[in-house]
């Protein structure tokens, strides 16, 4: 006979006051539901790994482990900054970057998402304040909030963050402030947005760090995936004082947990006390695989194989996007990288909408997961066009336009009616010449839930919604 258990939380009031506060990646909710067979993932930020050549990966594998001298070093604890050998063959591969730093100026970490949490730890108190492109990579955000930071997201357009609206905030927060620690940028093909900052841009940047003083921290997981266009020059090789974040995860595999930091010295430093105290130092297996694997392997051949096929994938989801998506929505065009952002009319909210797209057999990331309030980018959505095949990435542009489609047309009733606010209210109002608007505006919020309520497809829902607008319009013209 079973007998059931029922199991009282005891350690909710005593949980961390920072820790409450943390949201769950919305990426990560989402892999489970990724990997159902009939479902098509544009969700997660995934490389084709199935490209890696067997005979390289088994040879660099081998190699960690195939000597007593190798194993030695490969199942031992390692040094917290990393294996020398492998910060060498690191600093080597950033000269072709144009970044210039020794061994000793690099420290291995496990990925970069690991390099997020140290540098936060090392440098924010809560309440100070870090600046961050808004959309950002949401693994950032998880990372900082742990610190409880204030976080400032600024927008970005086709060329990088906004450095007008940069400039802006940093007026208010104003210059010397003890409370403004570093600004976190991605700016070659950014996650989300896959948008790149230009080279005025990137001087700004460094002029306002210098000008307002605060640390810049360039994260650069996508650099070496450009598809069109001439590289541009990292933030790092242009000032030595910036923060460089890198990770073999993008080019080799991401279960090799290995990304690094290159900095000055005196950041390395605090990084290194606050690593030893997270795992005194990270897998020297994987670190053995990754310096050979860089060191004695052509990787530069399989990582054109990664170019040509992610922007074979990446020009299929621009075609498909053009073909298939409705004239209200706009989308970013990356020269590189993993992702493009799609900005639908700021009336819908792709969060809700998911449910609707996954019973269609398609996910992708709801906007809103990449801003620090939670709340902002309700209306824009990332989409992954690394992983699926050109035949599903086309196929899942199309199930998709279709739920935007479905929104949409419930909301292009109200609009013609003029009932939502800021919606095609002019050109109503200019036709009946209503005087009384904030009726309609109140009675349109009525309007909004119907439709909310509408969504599940029911017909009955819909004629009822479209009754009171008419109601609400009649009301407003009298
Ligand atoms: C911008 C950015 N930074 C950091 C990371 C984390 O990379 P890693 O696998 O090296 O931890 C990612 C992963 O997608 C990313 O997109």
């Amino acid at each position: 006979m079973s007998s059931a258990h029922i199991t009282f939380d005891t350690t909710g009031d005593k949980i961390a006051r920072r820790v409450r506060k943390m949201r769950p990646s919305a990426v990560r909710n989402l892999f489970a539901a990724a990997t159902r067979d009939d479902v098509i993932s544009l969700s997660g930020g995934m490389p084709a790994v199935s490209l890696l050549p067997e005979e390289d990966v088994r040879r660099a594998v081998l190699a960690a482990v195939e000597s007593p001298q190798a194993r030695a070093v490969s199942l031992q604890y390692g040094p917290t900054d990393g294996l020398a050998g492998l910060r060498a063959v690191l600093a080597d591969m950033m000269r072709d970057l144009g970044i210039r730093v020794k061994a000793d100026q690099i420290l291995v970490t496990s990925g970069a998402q690991q390099a997020l949490t140290l540098i936060a730890e090392a440098f924010i108190d809560p309440g100070d304040i870090i600046i961050t492109e808004g959309p950002t990579y949401l693994g950032a955000l998880q990372a900082f909030s742990a610190f409880e930071p204030d976080i400032r997201a600024i927008p970005f357009d086709e060329d990088g963050m906004r450095m007008d609206l940069l400039e802006a905030e940093l007026e208010r927060i104003g210059k010397g402030n003890p409370r403004l620690k570093f600004c976190y940028t991605i700016p070659n093909f950014q996650n989300p947005g896959g948008v790149t900052m230009n080279a005025e841009r990137r001087r700004r940047l460094l002029e306002l760090a210098d000008e307002y003083g605060f640390m810049v921290v360039e994260d650069d997981p996508y650099g070496r995936l450009r598809y069109d266009g001439g590289h541009q020059v990292p933030l790092k090789a242009m000032d030595d004082s910036v923060i460089y974040l890198g990770t073999i995860s993008k080019m080799l595999g991401p279960g090799l947990r290995t990304g690094w930091i290159a900095a000055p010295e005196s950041v390395l430093a605090r990084v290194n006390l606050v690593k030893q105290g997270a795992d005194l130092c990270g897998s020297a297996f994987d670190q053995l695989v990754v310096q050979h694997y860089f060191a004695d392997i052509p990787w530069q051949r399989t990582l054109q194989k990664f170019i040509a096929l992610y922007k074979e994938r990446r020009d299929t989801m621009l075609a498909a996007l053009d073909e298939f998506f409705p004239p209200e929505a706009s989308w970013t065009h990356p020269a590189g990288g993993m992702f493009l952002w799609i900005t639908l009319p700021d009336y819908m909210d792709t969060d809700s909408m998911l449910a609707e797209a996954l019973e269609a057999g398609v996910t992708y990331v709801p906007g809103n997961s990449f801003f620090p309030d939670g709340v902002t980018g309700k209306n824009s959505m990332r989409v992954n066009f690394s992983f699926e095949t050109p035949e599903s990435i086309t196929e899942a542009i199309r199930r998709l336009a279709g739920v935007i489609e479905e929104r949409l047309e419930l909301y292009r009733v109200f609009i013609n009616a003029g009932a939502l606010p800021g919606y095609g209210k002019e050109a109503v109002m200019a036709e009946n010449e209503r005087e009384n608007w904030d009726e309609v505006i109140v009675a349109s919020e009525q309007n909004e839930e119907a439709v909310m309520q509408s969504h599940d497809g029911d017909a009955a829902q819909i004629e009822i919604a479209e009754d009171k607008v008419a109601e609400a319009e009649e009301e407003a013209a009298e």
